[in-house]
């Protein structure tokens, strides 16, 4: 499985869910390949916020090393599922993908927790630490659900 996690800066959000995903498929052997990108490219090649890292380090999971870069429409063809944080991701990568927007590969990340209700991971980035905590909780359920769903598949 090849899955993609989509934001806005690919500094908070993303790279958290990126970190949590790696870290806990790997702990369930899959051999899984996770990634993440934003839809604007405003903090390419820098490292994860502060916060991010530090929440994620607090949980056991070292972001550090991530890298964020901007979302391309060729992620739509590379990656077997794209779990965007909130509908202003979703329409962007829609938009960014052009012909190779692909619905079905494409969902909204908190749909896997919340089926149907179309809810959005709230952007922290204009928040405080305790708001990167709520965060990481939801991110964390969505991603136990993700390899409860898919986790049979170790492609
Ligand atoms: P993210 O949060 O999409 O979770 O990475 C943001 C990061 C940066 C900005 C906005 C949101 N920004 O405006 O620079």
């Amino acid at each position: 499985m090849k899955i993609l996690f989509v934001c806005l800066g690919n500094i908070c959000r993303s790279p958290l869910a990126e970190g949590i995903l790696r870290s806990k498929s790997k702990n369930a052997g899959l051999d899984w390949e996770v990634d993440s990108a934003g839809t604007a490219g405003y903090h390419k090649g820098e490292a994860p916020h502060h916060l991010s890292q530090k929440t994620a380090k607090h949980r056991g999971i070292d972001i550090s090393q991530q890298i964020c870069r901007q979302f391309r429409a060729i992620d739509m063809e590379l990656f077997d599922r794209i779990y965007v944080m909130d509908s202003d991701n979703y329409e962007e990568v829609k938009r960014i993908s052009k012909d190779l927007w692909k619905p079905e590969k494409t969902e909204l990340l908190l749909n896997t927790i919340y089926p149907g209700e179309n809810k959005g991971v709230p952007d922290p980035w204009y928040g405080d630490e305790p708001d990167y905590h709520i965060v990481f909780d939801l991110i964390e359920k969505a991603c136990d659900q993700i390899i409860a769903v898919y986790g049979e598949s170790k492609a």
